[in-house]
């Protein structure tokens, strides 16, 4: 399965009953290994989580933690970007130059790095002042 047809078929088991709008995404991680996940929403809106994190999630619950290409799968006009959170979480574990390509279930497709998703990101190095 290509990571295209993971995400397709993951988004469907999204619970997205309050905004409707299901994703899905996958992740290759360094070991070949394909990580799927989608959005789940809950009552108390701000418990949701996106596909993204669960692709993440899924990837480290299994022992990985580096991805080296991402795929998000959405029913929308145009394609859907991973929200700030979602590109905090994915350059946790992605290097800058690591592809993310968004697509529509309508066929449009565009593709961009996590560098280019979180410019100036937040990391580890910011933390050192000794
Ligand atoms: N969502 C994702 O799962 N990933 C994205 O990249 C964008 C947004 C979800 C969160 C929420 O369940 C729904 O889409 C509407 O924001």
């Amino acid at each position: 399965m290509t990571l295209k047809q993971s995400a397709t078929a993951v988004r469907e088991n999204a619970h997205a009953p309050y905004s409707g709008f299901k994703v899905g995404a996958a992740i290759r991680a360094a070991s070949g290994t394909v990580y799927a996940g989608c959005n789940v929403e809950n009552v108390a809106y701000p418990e949701g989580t996106c596909a993204e994190a669960g692709a993440i999630a899924a990837m480290v619950a299994a022992g990985e933690t580096t991805l080296i290409e991402v795929y998000v799968m959405a029913d929308s006009p145009a394609p859907v970007p991973p929200c700030g959170g979602c590109r905090q979480k994915l350059a946790e574990f992605g290097a800058g130059d690591v592809a993310v390509t968004m697509g529509t279930t309508g066929g449009a497709e565009q593709v961009t790095t996590i560098a280019d998703l979180l410019p100036g990101a937040f990391n580890a190095a910011h933390m050192d002042n000794s």
